[in-house]
């Protein structure tokens, strides 16, 4: 039988000195160019390939995914903030902290939880109350990371965060800045330049708040393990070798800050996209609350509540926030048409590939109606991948769904908001996190 030809492409991408000065901007936004002036791969200077069809993503994460490595160069800095964590660690470690951690983020595990997640909101909620009464605008970017730490702290670790709040954010902010700033280039971190003493001092200080966490987690309780239960009992036990404890502080600081703030940049980038489109607002707060005072979240609660839905879907299409997924060619790769040298990093990006124009009509327009109609139901599973797709695709999944929806849902249940629209001005961080949110809260609830 005759093979198929395909007809071969060539990769184009603007000149080096076009693309280093137009780094300038956020990376996300300025792939979105990229993808506009070329098209569906851009070779990016020397340095990747900038992927942005959703079928060649495909290939590289799921269908080919054995002929790609994790070890491009921002992959680099990843690993020195997150060392033996699940987000870089690879072969037989990776595949046993995946087995050791999937039963725990489950969705069936997870729910079991919901009444957990709703007291912790309606504690975060004490403080929000007090500065809706006082009629300050607040800033939701803050109140959101303030609920995600707290949450994830009873979540994943049955344990308190209050005390750590302030530290958890400093801290992070400063994993994030590093792992954004100055690519495409690397120096190792032995190299004594004023950030790299600031993320070393910042290791530190996390190692020792995670050594006071684990020291104080009560994990003999008989009731269902949590996550860092499930952590300290696999790993940090008396008879646990010093590697051992290694893999459990740097699995712990990944899940921290899993928790922490992806789900606070989510919801965020929610809000901002409600403050762009507030007749959805409106209707989001319509559905809301036409349900009974006394609604019993269950498990399978996000089908009613279907123009929530698609809002926050549609918001996390719009601003996918983990806006691209790096990865390294071992052999040389051909994926239609086009061909990918041996060792030339790629960039997938999510971003690009949720607003290609082939598959979105209208790509830069809030529609949430696309994630209602029975289009949703025939659009190929690859095309939205806010979580990545393939077998590194994140585990924490579920745990964010469920903390965003119910967190969006109980604000609109027991507070007016109105969004101040403001231009987008986002972190300088590895994640699309807006600088602030700000907005009025009236409470309409005792
Ligand atoms: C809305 C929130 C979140 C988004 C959009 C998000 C997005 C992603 C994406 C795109 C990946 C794939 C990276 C790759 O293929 O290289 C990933 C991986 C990962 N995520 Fe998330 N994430 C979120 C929340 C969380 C949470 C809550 C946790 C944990 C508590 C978490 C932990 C992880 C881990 C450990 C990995 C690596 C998985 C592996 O390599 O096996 N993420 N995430």
């Amino acid at each position: 039988m005759k093979a198929i030809e395909i007809e071969k492409r060539a990769v184009q991408g603007p000149k080096l000195i076009d693309f280093l000065t137009g780094s300038g901007d956020f990376p996300a936004f300025h792939f979105y160019e990229l993808m506009k002036g070329y098209g569906d791969i851009v070779k990016c200077g020397p340095y990747f390939y900038l992927i942005n069809h959703p079928d060649i993503a495909r290939d590289i994460l799921n269908r080919d995914q054995k002929d790609f490595s994790q070890e491009d160069f921002v992959s680099k800095r990843v690993h020195t903030v997150f060392g033996y964590g699940m987000v870089t660690s690879k072969g037989k470690l990776w595949s046993s902290q995946r087995r050791l951690l999937n039963p725990v983020f489950s969705h069936k595990e997870l729910h079991k939880d919901i009444d957990k997640v709703l007291d912790q909101i309606n504690d975060s909620f004490s403080e929000w109350k007090i500065l809706a009464k006082k009629g300050d605008v607040v800033d939701l970017s803050d109140l959101v990371g303030t609920l995600a730490i707290m949450t994830a702290g009873q979540l994943l670790f049955n344990f308190d965060f209050t005390k750590y709040v302030d530290s958890f954010k400093s801290i992070v902010k400063m994993g994030t800045y590093y792992m954004a700033e100055g690519l495409p280039f690397f120096l190792p971190l032995w190299i004594p330049s004023p950030n790299h003493l600031k993320l070393k001092k910042v290791n530190r200080d996390v190692d020792s708040i995670l050594e006071k966490i684990i020291n104080e987690m009560d994990c003999e309780q008989p009731n269902r393990d949590s996550m860092g239960c499930v952590l300290k009992n696999a790993l940090g036990t008396k008879s646990s070798s010093s590697y051992d404890r290694r893999v459990m502080f740097d699995e712990m600081r990944t899940m921290l800050a899993g928790g922490y703030f992806p789900v606070s940049c989510s919801l965020s980038m929610i809000w901002y996209a409600l403050g762009e489109n507030p007749e959805y607002l409106d209707k989001m707060t319509r559905e809301v609350r036409q349900k009974p005072v006394d609604y019993k979240f269950t498990a399978d609660f996000y089908k009613d509540f279907p123009v929530t839905s698609a809002c926050i879907f549609e918001a996390m299409r719009l601003y996918p926030i983990a806006f691209s997924i790096w990865r390294k060619a071992k052999i040389e790769f051909h994926t239609q048409g086009y061909t990918i040298p041996k060792n030339k990093s790629v960039c997938i990006s999510l971003f690009n590939i949720h607003r290609h124009p082939e598959f979105w009509d209208d790509p830069e327009e809030f529609k949430p109606e696309r994630f209602m109609d029975t289009q949703s139901r025939k659009r190929p599973k690859h095309h939205y991948v806010p979580f990545g797709w393939g077998n590194r695709k994140c585990i924490g999944d579920h745990y964010a769904i469920m903390i965003i929806f119910l967190t969006i849902i109980r604000t609109l249940q027991q507070f007016d908001l109105k969004i101040i629209h403001e231009p987008l001005k986002v972190r300088r961080a590895a994640l699309i996190c807006p600088k602030r949110v700000l907005a009025n809260l009236k409470h309409i609830q005792k």
